[in-house]
């Protein structure tokens, strides 16, 4: 079964250019948004350990916070890759009934609970699972999965090991993670439940969409914002990284202009029957 291609118009926003992917010269570790009226602060304690969060993820708070996303109130929502914890907050803050945040990396736990108690958020209504999503298997099913999956390339000479590694990088040129989702969403969403997912115009984009799309899915393009390749982590890998991109944009894998790229905030709702595998 397929569904009807995405027709939505698509709102492109574009971010300022900074350098080596970044406006600022070091990662910041503490932020004050506001989220549907509300002020939230964000701590990152480790910011080498734990991502505190880039345009990237920024572009699909935007997102959630904007008209076209789906209803937050009294949902039950699964935060794939917390890290700092950012959704799990924002979605508490909007009044989700429950939220799981799932993090592979440790300190992601700790640290998205320390930001839901220091917003004055109910800690009753967030459960932490430290596991990669890939051996996850929940007793229940969600009404909304969020995510923003790791989207550039590994290569072996900027590899370190770290949670900014885990965060950032991932096999399969930068879709392992993309491609995990894909592969065990249909076990964490509850039918007609939403997917929503910034994805990287570096870890191909069409793949994700065709292959959601053929298992029933319907697909909206909620929002499109371009951005600097976020480089700063490996500035000095700059050229290693930009020729494996290169060589993923020469086999249709990625799309990306200089140093600018898009990320999309998806949207993919799942049909209320079964899906078609
Ligand atoms: C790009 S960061 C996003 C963090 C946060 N959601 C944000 O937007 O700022 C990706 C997160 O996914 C986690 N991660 C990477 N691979 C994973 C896996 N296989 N299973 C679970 N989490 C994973 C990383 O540790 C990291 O916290």
């Amino acid at each position: 079964m397929t569904s009807a291609p995405d027709r939505t118009p698509k709102r492109r926003r574009v971010l300022p250019a900074g350098e080596n992917g970044s406006l600022w010269e070091t990662r910041p570790s503490c932020g004050i948004f506001e989220f549907r009226g509300v002020r939230l602060r964000l701590m990152v304690e480790d910011p080498a350990e734990i991502l505190f969060p880039t345009d990237c993820g920024l572009s699909l708070l935007s997102a959630l916070n904007g008209d076209d996303a789906p209803v937050l109130e009294g949902v039950n929502a699964l935060d794939l890759g917390a890290g700092s914890g950012i959704y799990s907050v924002a979605l508490l803050a909007a009044g989700a009934e429950r939220v799981t945040a799932l993090d592979v990396n440790p300190a992601s736990v700790a640290q998205t609970v320390a930001n839901v108690t220091a917003n004055g958020l109910d800690g009753t209504r967030l459960t932490c699972v430290t596991a990669p999503l890939e051996e996850y298997t929940p007793d229940e099913r969600f009404d909304l999965v969020i995510t923003n999956p790791p989207h550039l390339p590994y290569d072996p000479t900027y590899a370190r090991g770290d949670g900014l590694e885990t965060a950032l990088v991932a096999r399969g040129g930068g879709r392992a993670v993309y491609d995990a989702v894909i592969d065990r969403v249909d076990r964490f969403l509850a039918p007609g439940g939403s997917l929503l997912m910034a994805h990287s115009s570096l870890a191909d984009i069409p793949r994700t969409v065709a292959e959601l799309t053929s298992r029933g899915y319907e697909t909206e393009t909620i929002e499109i914002f371009e951005m600097d390749i976020p480089l700063l982590a490996y500035a000095e890998h700059m050229e290693t990284l930009q020729t494996r991109l290169k060589e993923l944009r020469a086999a249709g894998r990625a799309e990306f202009d200089g140093s600018r790229f898009a990320v999309h905030a998806l949207l993919f709702r799942r049909p209320p029957g079964p899906v078609s595998r």
